[in-house]
């Protein structure tokens, strides 16, 4: 049948989607862009804030709503809520279909059948090791692909919800990974980006490697060798990985970062707070100066490295001082963006049992500073980089404007440039930039 997928949440929910499609279409359904067209709709959840479990849940409502419309259309939920709500998912959502949680998605297509089958609903939130990371997550002629290294979470970040549903921390073996790219690249794949929650910890949960491996560049930590040997692929043109903590910024790993040509000069490094005491409370596990100290380090041996991050505002008992030495933090640090955040109880966190005392006007106002902050840091960022060349991966027609083509940069910068005749995405081109803004570039190919 016709399946449509609609995504909220993280790239790894993204990959989740990716694999979830070529599963569909292996077992002879077929996916369609258009939601109208589609008799099977799938909304691959996300439970990280309460405002992205609303989206969802709205979502879900209009689509069963539109049931009346659409005779025999099956609507069904999969990924961190249908994991985190289980059955109270469908009190929710009273004519869903079924609810699939994040370890069960290769069951898929036998729950889709037992549903066409009139057996639903159906709720699978089990939570076993099933290894649907085997299946490549990688729609065919895409040019960049995620790819699982790290699932789960146990690092306990005070607020957050995912290791309640992405289970325990365990790493791929590498050379599942290895194969995994191989095939990537047979099908068109460019960039790959190594996704975990906290990528870093890749290899220090379980061995990886086999006992005798020996690296090339005498790299002994897991992550610093499997970037070696993933930039070494050949066709692999850039690869990428995310997110990181300064614990992982290691000499090994800038070594790596700095002489391999196919790892980019970017790294998605989340702040969270520039406060030592929110820090603790949040139990990061670093403090502002070690994240400082990371930084600079990167810096220091990387040219043009580019960083990134997530801040939240308004956790609890965060005072004004606190929030202006995170705003201070990001203007010292320089992001070239970064992701601001309003602080959500999420259920069964640790932090949920603080009163979550900072008033929401007060939260939005946080908000808006920061984001006002990050446009200027952003501007003045990008504005340097204006009347010089940059190397761009070319992604297709620019989604804004259609006559225009966008690209990125190695330091993942969208940029939006003119056409030539012939091009075609996944061609890497120079691009001279002319005009900047604080989150895109604009120029002429060279
Ligand atoms: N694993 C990633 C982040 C996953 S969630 C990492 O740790 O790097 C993405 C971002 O959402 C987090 O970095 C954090 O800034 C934000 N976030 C997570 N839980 C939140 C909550 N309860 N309220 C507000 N923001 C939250
Ligand atoms: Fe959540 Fe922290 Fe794990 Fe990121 S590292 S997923 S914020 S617990
Ligand atoms: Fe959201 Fe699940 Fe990712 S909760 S952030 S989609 S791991």
């Amino acid at each position: 049948m016709n399946f449509c997928i609609k995504t909220y949440g993280c790239q790894m929910n993204e990959r989740d989607s990716e694999a979830v499609s070529e599963l569909l279409l292996r077992h002879g359904h077929t996916c369609v862009e258009n939601e109208s067209e589609a008799e099977l709709v799938i909304v691959n959840t996300c439970s990280v804030r309460e405002k992205a479990e609303n989206k969802a849940v709205g979502k879900l409502g209009v689509l069963v709503y539109e049931k009346k419309s659409h005779p025999g259309r099956i609507v069904g939920a999969v990924g961190c809520m249908a994991q985190r709500m289980k059955e109270n998912l469908f009190k929710q959502v009273p004519e869903l279909d079924f609810a699939v949680g994040t370890h069960r998605l290769a069951h898929l297509p036998a729950i889709i059948d037992r549903v066409l089958n009139g057996h639903g609903p159906i709720l699978d939130a089990e939570e076993n090791d099933e290894r649907f990371d085997e299946l490549a997550g990688h729609i065919q002629g895409s040019i960049s692909a995620f790819v699982n290294i790290l699932l789960g979470c146990e690092r306990g970040c005070a607020y957050c919800v995912v290791p309640f549903v992405r289970g325990r921390e365990r790493s791929r073996p590498a050379a599942e990974i290895i194969d995994e790219i191989r095939k990537i690249v047979a099908h068109g794949g460019i960039e790959v980006t190594l996704l975990g929650q906290s990528v870093m910890s890749y290899g220090r949960t379980n061995p990886v490697w086999p006992e005798n491996y020996v690296s090339p560049m005498g790299f002994t930590e897991p992550l610093a060798r499997l970037l070696e040997v993933v930039s070494g692929i050949e066709g692999v043109k850039r690869v990428r990985f995310t997110s990181g903590h300064p614990s992982g910024i290691t000499a090994e790993l800038v070594r790596a970062m700095s002489e391999l040509p196919a790892v980019c000069e970017h790294l998605h490094l989340p702040l969270q707070s520039g406060s030592d005491r929110m820090l603790k409370m949040m139990r990061r596990g670093y403090t502002a100066d070690d994240y400082r100290r990371s930084v600079d380090l990167l810096r220091s041996k990387i040219n043009g490295m580019a960083f990134t991050t997530d801040v939240i505002v308004g956790f609890p008992t965060e005072t004004v001082e606190e929030f202006e030495m995170t705003r201070q933090f990001m203007e010292e640090i320089g992001f070239d963006n970064s992701f601001i955040f309003k602080y959500s109880p999420r259920p069964g966190t640790p932090a949920c049992e603080l009163k979550d005392d900072v008033p929401a006007s007060e939260k939005m106002r946080r908000n808006k500073v920061l984001l006002v902050v990050q446009d200027e840091m952003g501007l003045a960022i990008n504005n340097r980089i204006v009347g010089q060349s940059v190397e761009v991966l070319v992604e297709g027609t620019s989604l804004r404007n259609q006559a225009c083509w966008a690209g990125r940069t190695r330091t993942n910068k969208i940029v939006i440039f003119e056409p030539k005749p012939g091009i075609k995405p996944g061609e890497i081109m120079n691009v001279r930039i002319e005009r900047a803004m604080p989150q895109t570039l604009y120029g002429k190919l060279i």
